[in-house]
C-alpha cells in the first residue's frame, strides 16, 4: 500500500514522473525510459513503496481482514499495484485466489513478478501492463478488484470507477483504499533548530499538488455511488509506527524525506533547507538516522462497494 510522496515539479517538456506513495496524476506509461531518468526515479519509487510496505503490512492485512466479503473471491484484480503491497497481502488473506496485479509502471511490475517468485506464488500472480487513463486492459470478470493510493493518481477517476464496475462480477466488491496526504515523521517541534520543519516543506507544496494531484484525500463515497457502486463499508485507519518497528522506518523516513527535500527544495528559505539537509545528512549528529523519536504518521481511508 502506498501512502503516497510528494511530487516533485518537473521542467517544461518532461513527461510526469510516475508516482509512489504521491506523485503525479497521470504517470508516462512503464515510467522507465533512460532518456528521461526514468528508471532511476522509478526505481527509487519502487524502494520507496517496498519499504512503506513493509512499515504498513499490519495495517493492510487488518484492511484485507476487513473487507465485506460475501464469498472467498477466486479472481482478484489490484489497480495500480505498484510493486505489490496489496497483492500480496490479498495473496495471503484469500489463499485461493489469483491476483491480477495491473500497472503503467514496467519497473514496479518486474519488481512485484521477482518478489511474486521468492516467495513462491508467482503461479497465482498475473502482471498487465496498462495505463488505466488510456486504454481498456483485459482484465477478466474479477470478484475482488482492490486500488490502494492509486486512484488519486488518474487524471479521470470518475471513468475508471465506471469502468471498474462494468468490470467487476456482479455482486462483486471494489476496495479503494486512500490515504490522507504523504505521511509525517518527524514530531511537531522538530527539529530542535527549526521547529515545524516538516510541516513547513509540506505547506510549501500545497499549491503544487493541489494542481498535480487534486483527488487526493477526496471522499470517494459520492464517486462510487455516481459510478453505480453500493457502498457497504468505510473505515478509517490511523497510522503511528514507531522505530521501534525494525530498520524499515528509518529507512522509509529517510527515502521519503529526501523526495521530500526534491519537491520542496525550491520554494524553502535557505534556513530549513539547510536544516533539511543536516537531517539527511547520515554523518551529522542530528541526522535523522539517529532520532530516536522518528515515527510513520498518516492515515488511511477504506471504502467497500459492491456492484449491484
Ligand atoms: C502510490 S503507488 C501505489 C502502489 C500500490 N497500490 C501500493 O499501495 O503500494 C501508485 C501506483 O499507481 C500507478 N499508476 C499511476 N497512474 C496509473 C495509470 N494511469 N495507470 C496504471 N497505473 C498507474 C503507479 O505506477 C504506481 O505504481
Amino acid at each position: 500500500m502506498a501512502v503516497m510522496n510528494p511530487t516533485p515539479p518537473r521542467p517544461a517538456g518532461v513527461a510526469p514522473t510516475p508516482p509512489h506513495p504521491a506523485g503525479p496524476a497521470s504517470p508516462a506509461p512503464g515510467g522507465a525510459h533512460t532518456a528521461t531518468g526514468h528508471t532511476h526515479r522509478s526505481d527509487d519509487q519502487a524502494e520507496l513503496l517496498d519499504l512503506e510496505a513493509e512499515v504498513l503490512a499490519e495495517h493492510l492485512a487488518s484492511l484485507t481482514a476487513w473487507l465485506p466479503v460475501d464469498e472467498e473471491p477466486r479472481r482478484i484484480v489490484d489497480l495500480g499495484c505498484g510493486t505489490g503491497a496489496g497483492t500480496f497481502a490479498l495473496l495471503a488473506r484469500f489463499p485461493e485466489a489469483e491476483v491480477t496485479a495491473v500497472d503503467s509502471s514496467a519497473v514496479h511490475l518486474d519488481r512485484l513478478r521477482e518478489r511474486a517468485e521468492a516467495l513462491g506464488v508467482a503461479g497465482r500472480v498475473r502482471v498487465v501492463r496498462a495505463d488505466l487513463d488510456a486504454g481498456r486492459p483485459e482484465l477478466g470478470r474479477p470478484e475482488l478488484a482492490w486500488a490502494s493510493s492509486a486512484m488519486h493518481h488518474l487524471a479521470d477517476p470518475g471513468r475508471v470507477l465506471r469502468r471498474v464496475r462494468e468490470l467487476l462480477a456482479p455482486g462483486g466488491l471494489f476496495a479503494l483504499v486512500e490515504p490522507a496526504g504523504f505521511p509525517r515523521f518527524l514530531p511537531e517541534d522538530a527539529p530542535e533548530d527549526r521547529p515545524g520543519l516538516e510541516e513547513r516543506c509540506h505547506t510549501a507544496l500545497a499549491d503544487h499538488h493541489a494542481e498535480q494531484v487534486p483527488h487526493r484525500g477526496a471522499d470517494w463515497g459520492p464517486g462510487l455511488a455516481a459510478a453505480g457502486f453500493t457502498v457497504v463499508g468505510e473505515r478509517v485507519v490511523t497510522v503511528h509506527v514507531d522505530r521501534s518497528h525494525g530498520p524499515a522506518v528509518g529507512r522509509y523516513a529517510l527515502s521519503g524525506l529526501r523526495r521530500l527535500r526534491g519537491a520542496a527544495a525550491r520554494a524553502l528559505p535557505a534556513e530549513d533547507l539547510a536544516a533539511l539537509d543536516r537531517l539527511l545528512d547520515s554523518e551529522d549528529p542530528r541526522g535523522i538516522g539517529r532520532r530516536g523519536d522518528l515515527a510513520v504518521r498518516t492515515e488511511l481511508t477504506a471504502w467497500a462497494a459492491r456492484r449491484p
